[in-house]
């Protein structure tokens, strides 16, 4: 039984921004003895609930990678599938999105897209300017190596043309570069389907995640498996570096 919503729990820690690795619709779909692309479509249903979930519990910021710059190595079919749920999703979801107040922004290497896909990156942002409640940000053709590339060009192109001097680039300025400078740094990513690694997502921003990995399938997670997440972030000690509050009194 689907376990009842409870999105007000004083106990709980929300974080503020968010960001999730949507990974394993394939191994969904293979249990299922299905072909993969039911699976990209059972995960896109998911992120439909995964926003709204996240707008009632209160995050401002959630960030999903939906395609990398790495996915385009997959077969030629799978790839023009995704990029076909891609332009489905919006269409299909912005009226539930507006619903709930979600703005729609998109980060990566977008000016690589083809035109109908920047259309509709476009489209969605400036629909949805107004909406309020949180920040739907979907990392599509997104590497964080090419976004830190991509942040040192533009820096250099100011070195080259005696704008700054290359002693003034520090932390803050290559942060000021990058693809959404005014997305605050996750708070927590998660991954489910178990794998422990950060596959190029949010490589500069991640610095001081914290990441929570669930053996949970993604089109499988659901409501209950983000209060899980909730609950061991709402468990952890951030330190950035330094003492924990413990320590310091
Ligand atoms: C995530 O699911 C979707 C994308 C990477 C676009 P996968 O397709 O990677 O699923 P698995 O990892 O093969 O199960
Ligand atoms: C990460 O999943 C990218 C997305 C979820 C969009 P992958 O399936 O591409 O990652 P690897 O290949 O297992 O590292
Ligand atoms: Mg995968």
């Amino acid at each position: 039984m689907a376990a009842k919503k409870d999105f007000d729990r004083k106990d709980l820690k929300i974080p503020v921004s968010l960001g999730v690795i949507m990974d394993g619709n394939g191994r969904w779909a293979k249990k299922r003895l299905l072909p993969r692309s039911a699976g990209h479509r059972a995960g896109a249903e998911n992120l439909k609930e995964l926003c709204r979930n996240c707008g009632r519990y209160g995050v401002k910021y959630l960030t999903v990678y939906a395609f990398s710059t790495e996915n385009w190595s997959r077969p030629e079919d799978e790839v023009n599938q995704l990029m076909k749920l891609f332009v489905e999703f919006f269409n299909k979801y912005d009226p539930e999105l507006e619903e709930e107040g979600i703005r729609v922004r998109f980060t990566g290497d977008i000016d690589a897209l083809p035109e109908n896909l920047r259309k509709v990156c476009r489209e969605g942002e400036e629909r949805s300017l107004h909406r309020q409640k949180m920040q739907l940000i979907v990392a599509f053709n997104y590497g964080g190596r090419r976004e830190i590339v991509q942040a040192a060009q533009k820096i250099a192109s100011k070195v080259a043309s005696g704008e700054i001097d290359p002693d003034d680039i520090d932390e803050q300025m290559l942060s000021d570069n990058m693809y959404l400078p005014d997305v605050p740094d996750p708070d927590l990513i998660i991954r489910p389907s178990g794998e422990m690694r950060i596959s190029n997502f949010l490589l500069w921003e991640c610095a001081y995640s914290e990441l929570w990995v669930s053996d949970c399938l993604w089109p499988d997670f659901g409501y209950e498996e983000l209060t899980r997440a909730f609950e061991a972030y709402t468990k952890r000690d951030r330190r950035f570096g330094g003492l924990s509050r413990e320590d310091n009194k």
